[in-house]
């Protein structure tokens, strides 16, 4: 007998949970929820429409006026704000740089973590971020906590956005850009980056993509096929 679970995959930075996420997806036939694309595109919002993160007023008002949804390009699935493909346009460091702050704001988590929570309602969803094990799926039958050296998550996402856009940003900005998020990640008073107690840690600094991959997919096959 086979039943579907949900597996949650929280952690820092550039960890490596989203290519991991969506190969354990693609193999168990599950879907794939990247939450932090939604933060993404909810602080893209906001610089296309220059609402400044101080103003809360502004915040409040634009958030009833963004749709996010996940649809397939090819055989792929992209980000879509308000019917735009945003994909890429998320990725870029300007929207890094502040998207940590909006993430701390607690009108935005409300709206994410419901349209998550709904998704992941039927089962069989792979959802990687920061609170998935602690929040958004509780329940979860299997939670992962994804950690890895900063250097090593530096190169990392360097070479994924020279992949993605074609630039090559310097190694020490990224850092400092990781490293600010951690921080006000892991410190914020809405949801905190934690590892929960039933999460299992993957330490992915000296595994391969696929080592990371077959973990989890041993340890999600163990629970559906039980
Ligand atoms: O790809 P990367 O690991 O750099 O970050 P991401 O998963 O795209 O998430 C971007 C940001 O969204 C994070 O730094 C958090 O501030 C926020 N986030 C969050 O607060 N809660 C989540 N469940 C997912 C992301």
């Amino acid at each position: 007998m086979t039943k579907k679970i949900n597996i949650a995959i929280d952690g820092y930075s550039a960890c490596g949970k989203s290519s991991t996420a969506k190969q354990v997806a693609a193999k168990l036939g599950y879907i794939y929820i990247d939450s932090g694309a939604m933060y993404r595109a909810v602080t893209l919002f906001f610089q296309q429409h220059l609402i400044d993160i101080d103003n809360l007023h502004g915040i409040a008002n634009a958030l009833p006026k963004i749709t996010i949804e996940f649809k397939p390009v090819g055989t792929l699935y992209h980000t879509f704000l308000n019917n735009e493909d945003v994909e890429q346009a998320i990725r870029q460091p300007r929207v890094a740089a502040v998207v940590s702050e909006v993430a701390a704001m607690s009108n935005v988590r409300k709206k994410l973590v419901e349209q998550q929570q709904k998704m992941a309602a039927q089962k069989g969803v792979v959802m990687e971020g920061r609170d998935i094990g602690s929040v958004v799926m509780p329940d979860a039958e299997l939670k992962f906590f994804m950690t890895a050296d900063i250097d090593i998550r530096s190169k990392r996402r360097q070479d994924e956005l020279l992949k993605k856009t074609g630039t090559l940003y310097p190694i020490d900005e990224l850092k400092a850009n990781l490293l600010h998020r951690d921080k006000i990640d892991s410190t914020r008073d809405d949801s905190p980056l934690t590892k929960v107690e039933d999460a299992i840690e993957i330490d992915t600094s000296y595994l391969t993509l696929n080592e990371q991959i077959d973990l989890i997919c041993k340890k999600a096959n163990a629970l559906i096929t039980q």
